[in-house]
């Protein structure tokens, strides 16, 4: 009879090394073991039951703290929820995933339309798309860089600046996609919640970040959810710390506020993030892009996948960015809508709209009425908005701004529910 013990889980790892008790037979192995597996395993156990006993699942080669992640919560595609809802998707309101429902300017489809070299691979370094970026931006390009989406440039960082274990400082409510990015890059968050009104909470950040020495903050300008900037003095005194800020300005086009991006110049710990998906309607090509002080890029350079730009998806954002005239008559248009949506729904008994400087209205659901109930009530009818599960925005829903008869179809239902 041979005995097996496990004599070490190599942390953060898969390996685990497992000794026989005749001391000759040593297993590095990629078995995944469990706490549970692992007071198991001090039993006694026969040679072949021992290989049994490890079974290897699929799930054996994955790393352990994956293991515990729980899966990113999409909203459902549109086309699954057409299909639920028999409806043509175009008769769907759409007014949960902050998207343009303006859509690209045409310029993008004949673009689309026209493309030579689909079946050659993209330059990974998207030059054309970088250069007409520093015309937009007025940053030169040698700044910027290029992603499929920000949300792939918030992983990129993450990948670049965190070892496991360390940490980064989040502030909710915000933008989910910090939280769940660290966690898949197996580092720990810090939560330094808002205040009530959804400002930061500048004392608390400072205390945080000088116990605890967090690698990198995420601060969202205008933020997601409830629409709110962040003033220069705040900035300023956040990159004072001894900090990475990363400032999202996903929604900056639709604040009346100038970009931060020329900042990364004058400031060594700052990038500033932007995207296509909504100041240009092309949250299905997945175009983002990021300013970096020269001395972060270059790492960012070498660590990002060759191709992470689609030919099409450059294509679409040097197109888009062809017809400014084009962005600024629909930001012009959804800013004004943003107005009268909000006037509409402080009109609502049961809802406290926030002032936002964005493409969304978060509202505070009142007198009693049931948050949750009040979206499914809505995708029942055919319009979509959002609503969360984490307890901070249990009683909270958010719209996107649309078209204007896409605010009439809400009230229209909204008023039909009171
Ligand atoms: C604050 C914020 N940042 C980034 C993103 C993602 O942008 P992208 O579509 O470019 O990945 C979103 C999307 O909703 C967002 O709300």
């Amino acid at each position: 009879m041979i005995f097996y013990r496990l004599v070490e889980m190599i942390k953060g790892s898969s390996l685990s090394t497992i000794k026989s008790n005749d001391g000759f037979c040593v297993h590095k192995t990629h078995f995944a073991i469990s706490k549970y597996q692992k007071k198991r395993f001090n039993c006694v156990a026969s040679v072949s039951s021992v290989e049994q006993q490890l079974k290897l699942t699929g799930d054996s080669f994955i790393r352990p703290h994956l293991r515990e992640l729980s899966p990113y919560q999409p909203i459902l595609p549109f086309e699954v929820l057409s299909t639920r809802l028999g409806r043509k998707p175009e008769d769907i309101v759409k007014l949960d995933a902050n998207e343009n429902p303006y859509g690209p300017p045409p310029e993008v489809f004949e673009a689309l339309g026209n493309l030579k070299f689909p079946y050659i691979y993209p330059d990974p370094e998207s030059r054309t798309l970088r250069g007409a970026l520093a015309k937009d931006s007025g940053l030169e390009s040698e700044y910027i860089l290029v992603g499929c989406g920000a949300d792939e440039l918030i992983d990129l960082i993450m990948r670049c600046v965190l070892d496991p274990g360390d940490s980064i400082v989040d502030c909710p409510p915000t933008f989910t996609m910090y939280e769940f990015d660290a966690a898949v890059n197996c580092a720990r968050v810090i939560k330094v919640p808002r205040k009530m009104d959804f400002s930061l909470d500048v004392q608390k950040i400072t205390e945080v970040i000088e116990r605890e020495k967090p690698k990198i903050i995420f601060l969202t300008s205008p933020n997601n959810p409830d629409g709110s900037v962040i003033n220069d003095d705040v900035l300023l005194k956040i990159l004072d710390l001894p900090i990475l800020v990363v400032l999202d300005e996903a929604y900056i086009e639709f604040s009346g506020l100038e970009s931060k991006m020329e900042w990364v110049k004058k400031h060594e710990n700052l990038i500033v993030l932007r995207t296509f998906s909504k100041r240009a309607g092309l949250a299905g090509l997945r175009v983002g892009y990021g300013a970096f002080p020269l001395s972060i890029i270059e790492y960012l350079w070498r660590a990002k996948q060759p191709y992470n730009v689609s030919v099409a998806a450059e294509v679409s954002a040097c197109a888009a960015l062809q017809n400014p005239g084009y962005l600024e008559k629909v930001k012009v248009a959804l800013v004004q809508e943003r107005e009268r949506l909000f006037k509409l729904l402080k009109q609502v008994p049961f809802l406290n709209p926030y002032p936002s400087y964005s493409n969304f209205i978060l509202c505070e659901v009142t007198d009693g009425k049931d948050a949750k109930k009040l979206k499914e009530d809505l995708a029942k009818m055919g319009v979509m908005i959002r609503h969360y599960s984490n307890k901070e925005l249990k009683g909270y829903v958010r719209v996107s701004v649309g078209k204007p008869e896409q605010t009439d179809a809400l009230m229209d239902c909204i008023a039909r529910l009171s």
